[in-house]
């Protein structure tokens, strides 16, 4: 028994590695908060969480069922299945006008996997990697995790929070960078930023000898116009990109790499010992989405509504602070007028409102305790609802 007892207390006392600390999402955090209060029997208007409401494309869910239904479901190549990696490439040339080999793309789970298998095949670690503020928690945490220092350039609001060429030349000229990670359309912003400054940055890289990640996770889903992707301008990028947001497929875990061919074969290699391969009945329901356009055109057509009923209500009830919501589904917006502390301003809305929304502390470390993010990925009615909560909430 006091044998038993030690051994209980000597594992208990295993203390985690040193890299592994990495910040929790606070909006997962509120995620589950909401979850709690909602299961008590309280409406809860959910705008906190990152994916869409809508399911998957019916023809991704009719392939997958039809394979379930074959019964055997075994691993992949470790690169994805050929079929995939193929109508992923032809994706490029229908949506960008960019002729992409499919022996360049690596089949992931998820963007989250991609973002693993890249930094490891790019960076050592002690690498340095800019990323801007504010911008998606995950990028930091799993850089720090792999031994990489990250470098934060601060956005403004007023640039539509683009980072600039110009900003990277200035960084790199104090401290050689090795890698910059950007995302347009961004998360929380929704801000996009143009195609010359895409294209600057993407040469710039390349001039530079600086490793260019684009994380193009949020295409598909832009209201004023297409973006285009890094790749138009760079054959060094590297693109990574999800069937989780324009799909509705967060669940399925299923992403892709576009990498440089002299990358192929170590990501190759990496994802043979990290995963084996990404789920092989996600990648079969993923090459079905393709034909499920339409579906997913009225969805994005939804969040159009939204953003447009947002566009109306929001600065009619003092939230009106925010940037012009290029892409993606969300809204980012400055509340310093009604709080220094976000993280209790969406505590007490969860509670008092019954509205969650993630505080942008999760964003921007330094100064996300004046901000939050809405989500308008879910249904226009509650949508509709939250804004109506937050009205009166607000006394407005
Ligand atoms: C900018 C950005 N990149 C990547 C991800 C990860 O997505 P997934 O792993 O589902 O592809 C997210 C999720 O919210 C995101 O906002």
């Amino acid at each position: 028994m006091a044998t038993e007892r030690r051994a209980e207390q000597q594992i208990q006392a295993i203390s985690p590695s040193m890299r592994s600390r990495v910040a929790p999402f606070l909006a997962m955090e509120t995620f589950k908060e909401a979850a709690r209060l909602a299961d008590t029997g309280r409406s809860i208007v959910r705008l906190e969480a990152g994916e869409p409401g809508a399911p998957a494309p019916r023809p991704a869910r009719e392939a997958a069922r039809r394979l379930i239904e074959s019964g055997r479901i075994g691993y992949t190549q470790a690169l994805g299945l050929p079929s995939l990696r193929a109508r992923i490439a032809r994706h490029y040339r229908d949506a960008y006008g960019v002729s992409i080999d499919a022996d360049r793309i690596a089949v992931t789970t998820g963007s989250s996997g991609g973002f693993v298998l890249s930094f490891l095949a790019l960076f050592e670690a002690g690498a340095r990697v800019a990323i801007a503020a504010p911008g998606y928690p995950a990028y930091r945490n799993i850089l720090e995790a792999l031994g990489i220092e990250v470098v934060t350039i601060a956005t403004r609001a007023e640039n539509r929070h683009a980072v600039t060429a110009a900003d990277i030349e200035t960084l790199h000229a104090q401290t050689p960078l090795d890698g910059v990670l950007l995302m347009s359309p961004g998360n929380p912003t929704g801000t996009m930023m143009s195609d010359q400054s895409l294209a600057e940055v993407a040469r710039l890289c390349d001039r530079l000898g600086v490793r260019f990640v684009s994380d193009e996770i949020y295409h598909g889903l832009t209201y004023d116009r297409p973006a285009q992707t890094a790749l138009a301008y760079s054959d060094h990028a590297i693109v990574v990109n999800s069937f989780s947001k324009y799909f509705c497929m967060t669940g399925w875990r299923i992403g892709w790499l576009v990498l440089p061919p002299s990358l192929v074969s170590t990501v190759e290699r990496l994802s043979q010992s990290f995963a084996i391969s990404a789920p092989a009945i996600s990648q079969v329901a993923a090459e079905a989405a393709f034909d499920g356009m339409e579906e997913l055109e009225a969805v994005k057509a939804s969040y159009a509504r939204n953003r447009a009923m947002l566009a109306q209500e929001l600065p009619a009830i003092g939230l009106g602070d925010y940037s012009p919501i290029d892409g993606a589904f969300y809204v980012y917006v400055d509340v310093s007028r009604l709080t220094n502390d976000s993280m209790e301003f969406c505590k007490r809305m969860l509670h008092e409102a019954g509205v969650a929304a993630t505080p942008g502390l999760d964003f921007d470390r330094e100064r996300g305790a004046h901000a939050v993010r809405f989500s308008f990925a879910g249904a226009e009615n509650d949508v509709a609802e939250g804004v109506k909560r937050l009205r009166a909430w607000l006394g407005r």
